[in-house]
């Protein structure tokens, strides 16, 4: 039997002014830039120095000078961080932040399928471990997974891990034949279903459906689109950052979002104008809001909990997360 890790936030902590006060002050004296992804708790989204999807906050990690990297968001994201610069201080303020999705799949796991498949270039969403991105030539995140598989010769086999959703739509967008999908998934987004989304559509006829690639609907609504019950241009599959971006620009009155509700924050800063609803309201990530008030708190006071990465893993890892960086629009964040 194997022991069930305590998952309880740390708890205790008003977001206060007092506290917003601290928090600046302790991020001065540790020279730390704090970096939040778009699913954070608002108080978290609100007192960060950047918020963004993983690709934005990827490269932002890369370019700054701070000496320490304060990450809000989840493991992996961390550990890409300080794969991308082993020389600074990353520090995750709960390190039991992990994530469903890069649990399913292993290094080990990872270099059975290339034995079954010589030759075959792999690309891994960044929602990996360090060992599985030891593995990979090159990382992708949703928001230039598409582009990343068509930087790939046309003739070459492509082993696509680990989310199955994400990968049935870079292999829709690229037309390809030779893409192998891992069948992983995010409990979160495949837990958001194509009847739930065909239903709250059906309900909101003028509003546009911005869903994430990871969801288990995205299949539905291309679905939905194709058969005519949602006209085809309010359908958008976006990555978290572009789904800021595409707020700003959109025409629509109303928008329901298909992916985890701390992304409304965002998109309601953005838009204030527009009614965003969640697909589904219970679509939340316990991992993503472990990183509460109190475990910040406690991270800059306390210099917690800071991220590792075997140095001959994350020398192997380097090239596949520093090509991810270099390809595609830039990622939305700011
Ligand atoms: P993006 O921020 O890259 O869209 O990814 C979402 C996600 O699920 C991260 O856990
Ligand atoms: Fe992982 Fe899903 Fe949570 Fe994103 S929402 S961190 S993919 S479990």
């Amino acid at each position: 039997m194997t022991a069930t890790v305590d998952l309880t936030p740390y708890s205790g902590v008003d977001p206060d002014a007092s506290w917003a006060e601290e928090i600046r002050a302790l991020a001065k004296e540790r020279d730390a830039v704090l970096l939040a992804h778009n699913y954070q708790l608002p108080e978290i989204q609100d007192i960060a120095d950047h918020t963004g999807d993983s690709l934005a906050l990827s490269r932002i990690a890369a370019e700054s000078d701070a000496s320490t990297i304060v990450f809000c968001g989840v493991h992996f994201m961390a550990e890409t961080a300080k794969i991308l610069g082993p020389e600074k201080t990353v520090l995750i303020p709960d390190v039991r932040a992990g994530c469903s999705l890069a649990d399913s799949i292993t290094g080990a796991d990872l270099r059975a399928w290339k034995a079954e498949h010589p030759g075959a270039v792999v690309v891994s969403y960044v929602n990996t471990t360090a060992e599985v991105k030891a593995e990979t030539d090159i990382c992708c995140t949703s928001s230039n997974a598409v582009d990343v598989v068509r930087s790939i010769p046309a003739d070459q086999d492509v082993l696509f891990a680990p989310d199955q959703f994400l990968g049935a739509h870079v292999k829709r967008e690229t037309g390809r034949e030779n893409l192998y999908i891992w069948a992983g998934e995010c409990h979160v987004h495949a837990g958001i279903n194509g009847p739930e989304l065909a239903e709250r559509a059906a309900a909101n006829p003028d509003a546009d459906l911005f869903i994430h690639p990871e969801c288990g609907c995205a299949t539905s609504a291309l679905y939905l689109a194709g058969e005519g019950t949602v006209p085809a241009d309010k359908v958008k599959i976006l990555s978290t950052g572009d789904m800021v971006t595409q707020a700003r620009s959109t025409k629509a009155r109303s928008v329901l979002v298909a992916t985890e509700i701390g992304m409304l924050h965002q998109l309601r800063r953005a838009a204030p104008e527009i009614e965003f609803k969640a697909v589904n309201d219970r679509a939340s990530c316990r991992y993503m809001k472990m990183i509460t008030p109190a475990a910040l708190l406690r991270s800059l006071r306390e210099g917690r909990d800071e991220v590792h990465v075997d140095p001959e893993i994350a020398a192997r890892a380097r090239g596949a997360v520093r090509r991810m960086i270099e390809i595609g629009k830039p990622g939305g964040g700011e």
